[in-house]
C-alpha cells in the first residue's frame, strides 16, 4: 500500500487552541498526501487531541482510545496518536497505559508533526513532550470553517492559577511577532474569510515575552498595539479575540474596541468566583470591586457591549455564602452567557492537595442553581433585541430547518433567518429580531449590508 492513499480521522477535544491546532495537524496531513476521512473506523490514521482540563475531559478520551486500540489489534497498520493536553499531563505513562499507540506528542510539538510521523513512519513509537520553542507557522491548516479563522497569538499561560493544568500542559507564554499575526490575517482577507478570532489563553500577556521596550520602560508590544496595527486587514470585516484576564485587562483595551470599527462589541472574561477569599485562594491577582469596574468601565464606552465569562463552583473551602456571592456577581452583572464548571481536582496543581474539597452532591447542587440563574439572565438580556435591527454573518444553514440560516450578531448571539444559505453564505446581513430566547434570536432579513 502506498503512504498516498493514507486516510486519516482527527476528533479534538476542549478549547479553541485545540481546535486551531487541529486545523494546522490537518493541513500538515494533508500536505503529506492524507485524505480526510469522516469516521475513525475508516482512517488509517486516527489522531485524538485531547483536553484534561477537567478529568471528564480526560477520561472521554481513555474510552475512545481504548476502542480504536482494540481496532488496532486486527489492523497493525493503523496509526494511532494523542496529542494535546492529556498527551503532555501524561507522556510516556500514556504508553504503558496503551502500548498500541505510536505517537505521543504535546501541544508546543503540533507543528512538527511531519517529522514525528516520519520517525512511526521508520518504526519507532515515539513521544514527544519536552519544552519547545514553538516554530513560526510554516503550515496551512485545514479550515473547518470558511466564515471565521483562529489566528493564534499568544501560546501558553504564565499564570498559576491553583486549580488549573493550562501553565503545565501548554507551557511557557511564547507571543508570535505582529508581523506574522497580520501576514497570516491578509492571506484569510485573500481566501475570503470576513471573521477572524484572535487567540491566547491569557490575550492580554501578549508581547511580554517579546524583545523591545519603549523609553517609559513598558513593553514595545500590548495586545491593544496589535489590535490597531492588524484592524485594517483588507477582507476581513469582523475581528473577535478570547480570552481576557481581568488581572491585566487595560481601559485603553476597551477604548481601542470601541474606536476600531471591525472589533466586536463581545468581551470573554472569565471572573471563576465572586469572592475576593476565593480568589486569593485561586491566585487571581483581582478582586470582585475590580471586575466590576472593568465590567463598568465597557458599558461607559459601549452600553450594548456583551460580556460573556466562565465560573467554577464548588472550589475547596467554598462555603454556602461564599458561593452566594458568586450569585450575586451573575445577578449584578447579568451576563450574555456564562460557562460554568464544577471543580475538578487537576494532577500537578495545588488545589488538588489540600484537604478542605467539597462534595460531589454539594458541587452539583450549586452548579445546577448557578445554571438557573445564568439561564434566567441571559434570557432578560435577550430581551433588549426584541425588534432592534442586528448585522448578522451568515455562517451556515440552520440543522433543525433547511429553509432558514444562521450566523452570529456583532455581539455573538445566534441569529436564524428565512433565506439560501447558497446566497448567503459569508454575507453580512441586516435583520430585524422578532424573537427572542435566551441564547438565540430569530428574525427577518431586511437587506444586505454588503453585496
Ligand atoms: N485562560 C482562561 C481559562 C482557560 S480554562 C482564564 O484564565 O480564564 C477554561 C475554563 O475552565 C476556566 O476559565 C475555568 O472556569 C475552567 N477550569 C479550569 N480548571 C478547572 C478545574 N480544575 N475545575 C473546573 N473548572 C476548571
Ligand atoms: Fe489557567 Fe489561569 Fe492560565 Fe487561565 S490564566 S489558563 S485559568 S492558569
Ligand atoms: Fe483543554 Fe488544553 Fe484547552 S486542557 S481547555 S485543550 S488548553
Amino acid at each position: 500500500m502506498t503512504r498516498n492513499a493514507r486516510r486519516y480521522h482527527i476528533t479534538t477535544f476542549g478549547c479553541q487552541m485545540n481546535k486551531a491546532d487541529s486545523e494546522r495537524m490537518a493541513g500538515i496531513l494533508e500536505d503529506m498526501g492524507f485524505q480526510w476521512s469522516e469516521t475513525p473506523d475508516d482512517a488509517d490514521l486516527i489522531l485524538y487531541n485531547t483536553c484534561t482540563i477537567r478529568d471528564n475531559a480526560e477520561q472521554k478520551v481513555y474510552s475512545y482510545l481504548g476502542r480504536q486500540a482494540k481496532r488496532k489489534q486486527e489492523q497493525p497498520d493503523l496509526t494511532l496518536v494523542v496529542a494535546g493536553c492529556v498527551a503532555q499531563q501524561e507522556g510516556e505513562a500514556l504508553l504503558r497505559r496503551v502500548p498500541e499507540l505510536d505517537l505521543v506528542m504535546g501541544p508546543q510539538h503540533a507543528n512538527r508533526l511531519e517529522d514525528l510521523l516520519e520517525q512511526v513512519f521508520q518504526g519507532n513509537q515515539v513521544v514527544a513532550t519536552e519544552p519547545v520553542h514553538i516554530y513560526e507557522d510554516i503550515t496551512k491548516p485545514r479550515r473547518d470553517s470558511k466564515i471565521t479563522a483562529w489566528v493564534n497569538v499568544i501560546y501558553g499561560c504564565n499564570e498559576r492559577c491553583t486549580y488549573c493544568v493550562v501553565p503545565n500542559v501548554r507551557g511557557v507564554e511564547q507571543s508570535r511577532t505582529p508581523e506574522a499575526i497580520r501576514a497570516e490575517m491578509e492571506e484569510l482577507g485573500r481566501q475570503g474569510y470576513p471573521e477572524v478570532t484572535l487567540l491566547g489563553q491569557n490575550i492580554d500577556a501578549y508581547g511580554r515575552d517579546l524583545p523591545g521596550s519603549k523609553p517609559d520602560g513598558s513593553h514595545l508590544h500590548t495586545f491593544t498595539d496589535l489590535l490597531y496595527y492588524v484592524h485594517d486587514v483588507p477582507g476581513v470585516e469582523r475581528i473577535r479575540f478570547a480570552t481576557s484576564h481581568p488581572r491585566y485587562f487595560t481601559e485603553r483595551l476597551i477604548r481601542a474596541c470601541h474606536e476600531l470599527p471591525k472589533v466586536c462589541e463581545h468581551f470573554h472574561i472569565p471572573f471563576q468566583s465572586g469572592n475576593n477569599a476565593l480568589l486569593k485562594a485561586m491566585s487571581r491577582g483581582y478582586t470582585r470591586e475590580k471586575y466590576l469596574r472593568i465590567i463598568d468601565t465597557i458599558r461607559r464606552y459601549m452600553p450594548d457591549a456583551a460580556i460573556s465569562a466562565d465560573a467554577i463552583v464548588g472550589f475547596p473551602g467554598e462555603t454556602e455564602e461564599q458561593f452566594e456571592n458568586t450569585l450575586r456577581l451573575v445577578e449584578e452583572v447579568g451576563f450574555d452567557q456564562l460557562n460554568t464548571a464544577a471543580y475538578s481536582p487537576r494532577p500537578g496543581t495545588p488545589a488538588a492537595l489540600w484537604e478542605n474539597q467539597l462534595s460531589e452532591e454539594v458541587k452539583s447542587d450549586r452548579l445546577q442553581r448557578l445554571n438557573h440563574l445564568v439561564a434566567t439572565k441571559a434570557a432578560e438580556r435577550s430581551q433588549r433585541y426584541q425588534n432592534r435591527i442586528e448585522e448578522v454573518l451568515v455562517e451556515d444553514q440552520n440543522p433543525k430547518d433547511p429553509s432558514q440560516v444562521m450566523g452570529r450578531t456583532r455581539t455573538n448571539r445566534l441569529t436564524f433567518f428565512n433565506g439560501d444559505i447558497e446566497a448567503l453564505r459569508g454575507k453580512l446581513v441586516k435583520v430585524q429580531i422578532t424573537e427572542v430566547r435566551a441564547f438565540s434570536l430569530t428574525g427577518t432579513a431586511l437587506e444586505m449590508a454588503i453585496a
